[in-house]
């Protein structure tokens, strides 16, 4: 009979577990004016509540246990709950207006601090000193990757760009996609001597270390890679000794590619852009003239069918997923060599495109980056006679554009990331066959560019990602040679 004693002794066990944390405080950590990627796409919440109040959503996300972390849209007053945020976390998008929280541990309880919530737009990290230690139960395990300390390192390390381990293969015009799992697969790209590349590897940023994984079905360059709510990612077009119409998948769990259906239009220098339908939209692009053929591919069928052609046919610009649902396209080339700088917007209700208001400036090889006040940042790029320092704001609810400072560089096929803080960092890119290993930021709410430290190598055609830490990862380009080097800011 001792056995049932000790069977009930665990059950007691588990009940004080289940009270301690009930009644432990916690904070969930804040993300303002970002919503997950995956709360418009295919992974929906698991529930959709009204809420008056940040605090009544989040109080109502700590009461479930299966909840993970919440949307809380103030001007509806909508409450979004989700049960998973590990492949969330890693696909987050601007979203004005909407705080996300993630619950930080295991401890709940319905009470939470409130007033500084809405406010704090910059201060992310700060919020996140969970008491998580206290009831460290046996279960919590699977759910570990509310990996909450590791955003305290941030503030200790000094800034500045760190050589990381090289790449087993030096490549330019590759993709970086920073997967759920917190590691980052670099695909494909050029080697200019080894050809076009199929290789595939993994970045580990706990080991600063790249390991070769399976290869691409198809050797490509100048090809997309787009991270999807069920983890894996999307490889798309792009080109070898031909534009490709191929499309794969790579799927993170298997660590193997499968090839799904082709494309209509064989493409490269298109660009891809997850809609808020879930749908994913592909437009531009040259393959043997530049395209103004557009077409979506349907996760849930898995087909592809064409919708609207652009107003202008054109590679090498760049798109934006707008809050209001429409993807704003910019620039670009045509196929006698010009660069443009023509606008327009693809509205997915109809399916068609309309031309707005002209950027001041042609460009081609410039960055697009949606801030968190909506509105989208166009910075440098290359108008057929010099490199350009010049950036410009797209304002949606106007239809505006606007000039927005000159950066201190002029630099064309440049990389940029958003940083946590809203502010936008470009990095690298050529500037009149230089390569000047210069990196600044974007502020939105100065409207200036101030200088960082310098990266360690000067590239250009190179990638950059946002690590799970915060921290921004470069990879590969070139400077006159393919480049193995890495960098980590
Ligand atoms: C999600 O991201 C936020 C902000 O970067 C961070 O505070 C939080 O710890 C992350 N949560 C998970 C589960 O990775
Ligand atoms: C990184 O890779 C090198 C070479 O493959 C290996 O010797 C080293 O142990 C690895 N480091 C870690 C932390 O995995
Ligand atoms: C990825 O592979 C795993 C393991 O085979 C499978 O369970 C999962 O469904 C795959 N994911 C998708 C989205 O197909
Ligand atoms: C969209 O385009 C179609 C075909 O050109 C046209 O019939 C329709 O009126 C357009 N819709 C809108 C809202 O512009
Ligand atoms: C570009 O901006 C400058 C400065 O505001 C202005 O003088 C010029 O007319 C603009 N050019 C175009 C084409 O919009
Ligand atoms: C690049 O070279 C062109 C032609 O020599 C010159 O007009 C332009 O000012 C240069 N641009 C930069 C950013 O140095
Ligand atoms: C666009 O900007 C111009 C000049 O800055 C201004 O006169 C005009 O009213 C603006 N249009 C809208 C719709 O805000
Ligand atoms: C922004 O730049 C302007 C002009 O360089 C300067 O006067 C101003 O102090 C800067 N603002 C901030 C917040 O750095
Ligand atoms: C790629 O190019 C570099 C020079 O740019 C060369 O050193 C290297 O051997 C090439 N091949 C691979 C597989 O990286």
């Amino acid at each position: 009979m001792t056995w049932i004693r000790i069977l009930v002794l665990f059950f007691i066990l588990i009940l004080d577990q289940v009270i301690t944390q009930n009644t432990n405080a916690v904070i969930m950590s804040i993300i303002d004016g970002w919503q997950f990627q995956c709360a418009t796409t295919t992974c929906q919440p698991y529930a959709t509540i009204t809420s008056s109040s940040i605090l009544q959503c989040e109080s109502s996300c700590l009461r479930q246990i299966q909840c993970k972390a919440i949307s809380f849209r103030q001007s509806i007053t909508i409450c979004q709950l989700f049960n998973d945020n590990i492949n969330q976390n890693n696909s987050l998008q601007v979203f004005v207006g909407t705080v996300t929280m993630t619950v930080i541990s295991d401890i709940r309880t319905a009470s939470v601090p409130t007033s500084t919530i809405l406010s704090s737009s910059t201060s992310s990290t700060s919020s996140t000193s969970s008491t998580s230690t206290s009831t460290s139960s046996s279960t919590s395990s699977s759910t570990s990757t509310s990996t909450s300390t590791s955003t305290s390192t941030t503030s200790t390390t000094t800034p500045g760009w760190q050589i990381t381990g090289n790449m087993n293969v030096a490549r330019q015009q590759h993709t970086a996609t920073m997967l759920s799992n917190g590691k980052v697969l670099v695909a494909g790209g050029l080697n200019g001597t080894a050809g076009y590349l199929n290789s595939a590897e993994l970045y580990d940023p706990s080991t600063d270390n790249w390991t070769m994984i399976s290869y691409m079905n198809a050797a490509r360059y100048q090809h997309t890679a787009s991270i999807l709510s069920d983890g894996r990612v999307l490889v798309i077009g792009g080109a070898n000794s031909a534009s490709l119409n191929t499309v794969e998948f790579y799927n993170s769990s298997t660590g193997n590619w499968l090839t799904a259906a082709n494309m209509n239009y064989a493409r490269y220098g298109h660009t891809v852009t997850i809609l808020s339908d879930g749908k994913i939209l592909v437009a531009g692009g040259y393959n043997g003239g530049s395209l103004n053929s557009a077409e979506l591919y349907d996760l849930s069928t898995g087909i592809w069918s064409v919708t609207g052609n652009m107003n202008a046919a054109r590679y090498y610009h760049r798109a934006s997923l707008l809050s209001n649902g429409k993807v704003l396209v910019t620039g670009g080339r045509i196929s006698g060599g010009t660069s443009i700088n023509s606008a327009e917007l693809y509205d997915s209700s109809t399916g068609n495109w309309t031309m707005i208001g002209s950027m001041n400036v042609s460009r081609r090889y410039h960055t697009s980056s949606v801030l968190s006040n909506g509105k989208v940042l166009i910075a440098g790029g290359y108008n057929d006679a010099t490199p350009l320092n010049i950036a410009e704001l797209y304002d949606p609810t106007t239809s505006n554009w606007t000039i927005t400072g000159y950066m201190n560089v002029a630099r064309q096929n440049h990389a940029v990331s958003i940083l946590s803080s809203g502010k936008v960092l470009v990095i690298g890119g050529v500037s009149n066959s230089t390569y000047p290993p210069s990196a600044e930021f974007y502020d939105p709410l100065t409207g200036n560019w101030t200088n960082i430290a310098n990266i360690n190598v000067g590239r250009q055609q190179h990638t950059a990602s946002i690590l799970s830490n915060g921290k921004v990862l470069i990879t590969g380009g070139q400077n006159g040679f393919s480049l193995k080097s890495a960098e980590v800011y």
